[in-house]
C-alpha cells in the first residue's frame, strides 16, 4: 500500500485540482492563525485505499470556528457554527470551488461519555487525542495539510497497519458499548471494503444498542440503505444479533430482494427513485401492518414513511385480487397510492398490472370537461364528477375507443 500520502494528494485524479487549492487555501489561513490543520478521517482512509474521496473532515488544533470566520471574510460564503461541538460548517462561494459545497471545520478534541449511548461532551485538544477519540483505527488518521509536513501522515494506533491487514479494529474495549452505533459503522465499513471486524461486540453493547434513540438508529439505517451493498449490511446486522437487540426484534430482511436495493427505476415509470425509501419498503413489505406499526413507533419513521411502508404491506395483501380487476378499477384503487410504493410492488412481484398502471393506465383521460358539460346545459353538481370518470373508466377498460364513441357514450348519459 503506497503511502506516499504528498505524491497521492497531488494526484487531480485522487482530488481535483480546484479541491487541492481549496485545501492550500485553508490550510495557509489556518497556519497564519497559528492552527496545525489536518484532513482526517474517512479521507485518509480512502485516499490510502485508492478509493474516491467524498469527505473533507478538516481538523485543527486552534478554534474552527475562528478559522471559518477568517475563511469568511476572507473568501466569502457563510458559516454556520456549532458552539457546543467547537465546529463549523463553511459553505463555500461557488468561484472558489466550482460548484456549491461545504466543509466541515472542527476543532480536535477529546469526547467524554458520561454514560454508554448518551452524546459526549466535548473539550478542545491535540490531533493527537482526536484521533484517540474516534471508532476504528482505520478512521483515526490525519494528515497534514499546511507547511513543510504538507503530506506527513498521523497514524498512532496501527490504522494502516490494519487498512493493509483488511481490519476493522475498536481504540479500546468499550467503544462499542461507549457509542452503540460504531455497531452498523463496523458493518457499514466491513462489507463496504470486504474487511473483517476483529474486535467482539459484546452483549453490553447490544443492550446499549436497544435504548438508543429511534432518531440515531434510524439514521444509522438510513446511512447503510444509501451503500451499494446495503443487503450485505443488513443480513451481517442480522447474523450478528443486532435485529435481535430490538424489543419487538426487527424484521430480517428478504433476501431474494437485494438485487432490488440498487435497481433504479426505468425513465418510462416516471416515478422518482429515492434509494433509502425503496430500502425500508423491500426491507418490511413482507412483514405484518402491526409489526411495522411498531417498528415505526421504535424507529422514529416520519409519518410520511410510516404511512406508505404500511400502504406498501397493504397493497401486496391486496395483489391477488386487484390483478383480476378492471384496468378503470386498478386505476382509480393505485392513483390514491404513492407512486414509489407501487414501483416497489412491480420490483418484488413483476406485476403486469403494475406496470401497465405506471407506464400508460395513469395517463388516459376522457376528452371532455366540465366546461363541456355545462355547454351542454348542465348546473355544476357532484354529478359531473360521476359523468367524468364513468367517461375516463370507459376509456380505460377499451368501452370506447374514439372521440366519436366517447360523445355517445356521454350523450347516452345526459
Ligand atoms: N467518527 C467516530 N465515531 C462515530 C462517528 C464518526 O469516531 N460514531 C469519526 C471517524 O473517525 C470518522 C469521522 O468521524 O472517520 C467522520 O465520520 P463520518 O463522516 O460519519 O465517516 P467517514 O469516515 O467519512 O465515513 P463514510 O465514508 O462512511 O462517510
Amino acid at each position: 500500500m503506497s503511502t506516499d500520502l504528498c505524491t497521492l494528494m497531488r494526484d487531480p485524479k485522487m482530488i481535483p485540482y480546484v479541491k487541492q487549492s481549496l485545501l492550500s487555501q485553508i490550510a495557509d489561513q489556518a497556519a497564519s492563525l497559528g492552527m496545525p490543520s489536518y484532513l482526517v478521517g474517512g479521507f485518509v482512509r480512502d485516499l490510502l485505499l485508492k478509493q474516491p474521496v467524498n469527505d473533507y473532515d478538516i481538523v485543527v488544533e486552534g478554534d474552527a470556528i475562528k478559522l471559518g470566520e477568517a475563511l469568511v471574510k476572507k473568501f466569502g460564503g457563510k458559516l454556520t457554527p456549532h458552539y457546543k461541538f467547537h465546529t463549523a460548517i463553511w459553505h463555500i462561494p461557488p468561484l472558489l470551488n466550482n460548484e456549491r459545497s461545504r466543509l466541515d471545520l472542527i476543532t480536535a478534541r477529546t469526547e467524554t461519555y458520561s454514560q454508554p449511548g448518551m452524546l459526549p461532551t466535548i473539550s478542545p485538544a491535540s490531533i493527537d487525542d482526536d484521533l484517540r477519540r474516534r471508532d476504528f483505527t482505520i478512521n483515526a488518521m490525519a494528515v497534514r495539510l499546511d507547511g513543510d509536513d504538507f503530506g506527513a501522515l498521523l497514524d498512532p494506533l496501527g490504522g494502516l497497519d490494519d487498512l493493509s491487514k483488511k481490519l476493522i479494529r475498536v481504540l479500546h474495549p468499550d467503544s462499542f458499548i461507549e457509542d452503540p452505533t460504531r455497531i452498523f459503522r463496523s458493518v457499514r465499513y466491513e462489507q463496504r471494503y470486504g474487511f473483517k471486524i476483529t474486535s467482539q461486540i459484546g452483549d453490553k453493547a447490544l443492550e446499549t444498542l436497544s435504548s438508543l434513540s429511534g432518531d440515531r438508529i434510524r439514521h444509522e439505517f438510513d446511512l447503510i440503505l444509501k451503500e451499494e451493498n446495503s443487503a450485505s449490511m443488513l443480513a451481517r446486522l442480522y447474523d450478528l444479533g443486532i435485529f435481535g437487540a430490538f424489543d419487538p426484534p426487527l424484521p430480517g430482511f428478504n433476501e431474494r430482494y437485494s438485487d432490488l436495493l440498487n435497481a433504479i427505476p426505468p425513465v418510462v415509470f416516471g416515478v422518482l427513485g429515492n434509494r433509502i425509501v425503496t430500502g425500508y419498503l423491500l426491507w418490511l413489505i413482507d412483514s405484518k401492518v402491526e409489526a411495522v406499526a411498531s417498528l415505526a413507533e421504535r424507529l422514529n419513521f416520519s409519518s410520511e414513511l410510516r404511512q406508505i411502508s404500511i400502504s406498501a404491506i397493504q397493497l401486496k395483501n391486496d395483489l391477488p385480487s386487484l390483478k383480476s380487476a378492471s384496468p378503470s378499477l386498478l386505476t382509480f384503487k393505485l392513483e390514491k397510492i404513492p407512486l414509489i410504493v407501487v414501483y416497489v410492488l412491480w420490483l418484488v412481484s413483476e406485476e403486469t398490472v403494475l406496470k401497465e398502471f405506471l407506464v400508460r393506465w395513469r395517463y388516459v383521460k376522457q376528452k371532455t370537461t366540465g366546461n363541456d358539460l355545462k355547454a351542454y346545459g348542465l348546473v355544476p353538481s357532484p354529478r359531473f364528477t360521476e359523468i367524468l370518470t364513468r367517461l375516463r373508466a370507459a376509456w380505460l377498460d377499451g368501452e370506447i375507443v374514439n372521440d366519436g364513441d366517447e360523445r355517445e357514450l356521454l350523450e347516452s348519459l345526459l
